[in-house]
């Protein structure tokens, strides 16, 4: 039994009806794989008709201001990812007269197209007779041949690598490598996958030995950070301040309100002790009129501890004048911020502090 046969068969009679499969658009293909790198299938699919529906081209996305990238990407998360895009859209606009590169070998030169990423837009784009390796192929490879070597280890990840290449079905490499993405997804799922439909479970090292959880093997626990934000709204009549984060760190780019960070959690008594309170505005006069308890708010790799204080200041300091914009709070909705601040607002009615003749 071949394997790259069997798959390709399932596919045929079990595959999901997604938009970048209609197309063999290398823009939109390379938008979907982007998108769908650290996105579930259900949640991207919206995201990626939002944002080819306002970048139809790639001159498009190169001609876009970043911040209005960054809003039609808010809630995906990693916006590393939107930022490289932005570069690479204007590269292949500047360098490329707006064509993508075809091979695989041009791609990866692309900033933010990785392996897979290059594989992928040269597989369905091109036809090119690459495997797309990403987290989905290394687990299930591992399991079909048991691989013990820990897959985010470069070993486990070459030799898996290795595997991808061989079983690859060159002939038709485009189909092949969506039919392993949507084994990955419905079949041969990270946790609690249905091994009972699966077309290849004669074969399977992992099924055989009863060990499909165990694999694939990991050397590891991801290493979670805690962090504790204080959120600062300040409110002077109806208007409130942000800024943009600067800094290489979790949401660059984004907006935000004023933010202390401290390395445990306080109290907003203590909060309001701190330098960087102090700082902020410079002794004023400054009435805490609100604040929210604690909240844990979990990203990949981090755990952070989050309070928003809702505080009225009498005057602006330098620092407020200098690093924030003055903007009415219901404008916030018009910057790219992070999804934890979105949910806040969405979820506490801080606008009733804000009253125009407050
Ligand atoms: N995950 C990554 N790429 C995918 C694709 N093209 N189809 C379905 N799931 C995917």
């Amino acid at each position: 039994m071949v394997f790259s046969q069997v798959l390709v068969e399932w596919y045929a009679a079990n595959k999901r009806i997604l938009p970048w499969r209609e197309t063999v658009n290398p823009y939109y293909i390379w938008v979907s794989e982007v998108i769908l790198q650290q996105t579930r299938v259900a949640q991207g699919i919206d995201y990626y008709l939002c944002f080819i529906r306002a970048f139809p081209t790639v001159f498009d996305l190169a001609a876009a201001d970043i911040d209005r990238v960054l809003k039609v990407w808010q809630g995906l998360g990693y916006y590393t990812r939107a930022r490289n895009m932005h570069v690479t859209a204007k590269e292949i606009v500047e360098r490329h007269n707006g064509s993508f590169p075809r091979t695989y070998k041009e791609l990866i030169k692309l900033k933010g197209v990785g392996d897979y990423t290059a594989s992928a837009v040269a597989a369905f784009a091109f036809g090119e007779a690459v495997a797309a390796v990403d987290g989905n192929v290394y687990r299930i490879f591992a399991r079909i041949f048991g691989v013990d070597t820990p897959i985010d280890t470069q070993k486990g990840k070459q030799e898996l690598k290795a595997i991808a290449d061989n079983m690859l079905d060159k002939e038709h490499p485009g189909v092949y490598n969506q039919a392993i993405m949507d084994f990955g997804g419905t079949v041969c799922m990270p946790r609690k996958p249905n091994c009972l439909s699966c077309p290849v479970m004669e074969i399977c090292s992992a099924f055989r030995n009863r060990k499909v959880e165990q694999y694939p093997v990991k050397s590891k626990k991801i290493k979670q950070t805690e962090r504790f934000f204080t959120y600062i709204i300040p409110q002077k009549g109806g208007q409130t301040y942000i800024t943009k984060r600067v800094k290489n760190d979790i949401w660059k780019s984004l907006y935000e309100f004023p933010l202390i960070e401290t390395d445990r959690q306080m109290e907003v008594d203590e909060i309001v002790e701190t330098e960087e309170w102090q700082t902020l505005f410079e002794g004023k006069r400054v009435d805490v009129l609100y604040y929210s308890v604690p909240k844990k708010y979990m990203l990949s790799h981090q755990r952070i501890f989050v309070r928003f204080v809702v505080a009225r200041i009498s005057e602006e300091s330098q620092l407020l004048k200098e690093n924030f914009s003055a903007i009415e709070l219901s404008k916030v909705h018009d910057y790219s911020t992070s999804r934890l601040i979105e949910n806040f607002l969405a979820a506490e009615p801080v606008e009733k502090y804000f009253k125009k003749d407050d």
